[in-house]
């Protein structure tokens, strides 16, 4: 569905597990006046999230939620979606989230959650991406910003970034060159989502009202 921005300014809230790079991304373009938003909220499963550290020093406000002290994947996702739409988003942003999400939470954010995976979908859904990148001897890898639908890692894509596998890559390497491209086209989708140029309509993304193939964009750098 198509999403009305209720604010003038679109209000964002952030998602993270981990080292939140692509946060920081996003954080450094807006300071940089790239997107017209603001980052309302970071939110963190885990305690321990450097990410979380990141955005405290931006003086973004932040929130724990920690999975492990919730009976159910149902209960967490309902604090979840409590704690969201208490700050009236416009869009979220996973960046690094590593949970899975029931139906109803990704049903309630439809056309309006992103994510961003390192690899070039709909090939290496799920974890250990660049590991089995090189274990199936692809020439090619890469990110995609999709949106989120109940699909695992299977929501349609927006825009996908090409990364050439080298012969000497070990997962780690290949991974570090995978996030140089997460941290430029994940703030450009964010950016276009924001400007309302970007909307999902029936599982078909649209970019300035044109539908965008099965493979989204591809980024050119
Ligand atoms: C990124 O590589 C992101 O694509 C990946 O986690 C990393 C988080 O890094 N996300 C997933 O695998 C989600 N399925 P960051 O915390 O430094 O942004």
């Amino acid at each position: 569905m198509h999403q009305q921005t209720l604010h003038q300014v679109p209000r964002i809230v952030v998602l993270i597990s981990g080292g939140g790079s692509n946060l920081q991304a996003l954080m450094d373009a807006i300071a940089q006046g790239v997107i017209d938003a603001t980052i309302e909220l970071v939110i963190s499963n885990t305690p321990d999230a450097k990410g979380l550290l990141r955005a405290s020093k931006a003086g973004i406000p932040t929130q724990v939620v920690n999975h492990l002290e919730y009976s159910s994947r149902e209960a967490f996702d309902r604090e979840l979606i409590h704690v969201i739409d208490d700050k009236q988003p416009e869009l979220v942003v996973l960046a690094g989230f590593m949970r899975i999400f029931t139906p109803q939470l990704t049903d309630h954010y439809h056309g309006r959650m992103l994510n961003i995976h390192p690899s070039l979908l709909p090939l290496f859904k799920g974890t250990n991406t660049h590991e089995r990148a090189l274990e199936a001897e692809v020439d090619q890898h890469g990110a995609s910003v999709h949106f989120v639908t109940s699909e695992l890692d299977g929501g349609p894509i927006v825009l996908q970034s090409l990364v050439p596998v080298l012969g000497e890559d070990s997962p780690a390497t290949l991974a570090a060159r995978v996030l140089v491209h997460e941290h430029i086209i994940y703030p450009i989708a964010i950016k276009w989502f924001c400007e309302g140029r970007l909307n999902l309509s029936h599982d078909q993304v649209t970019m300035d009202g044109q539908p965008l193939p099965a493979q989204g964009l591809a980024f050119q750098s």
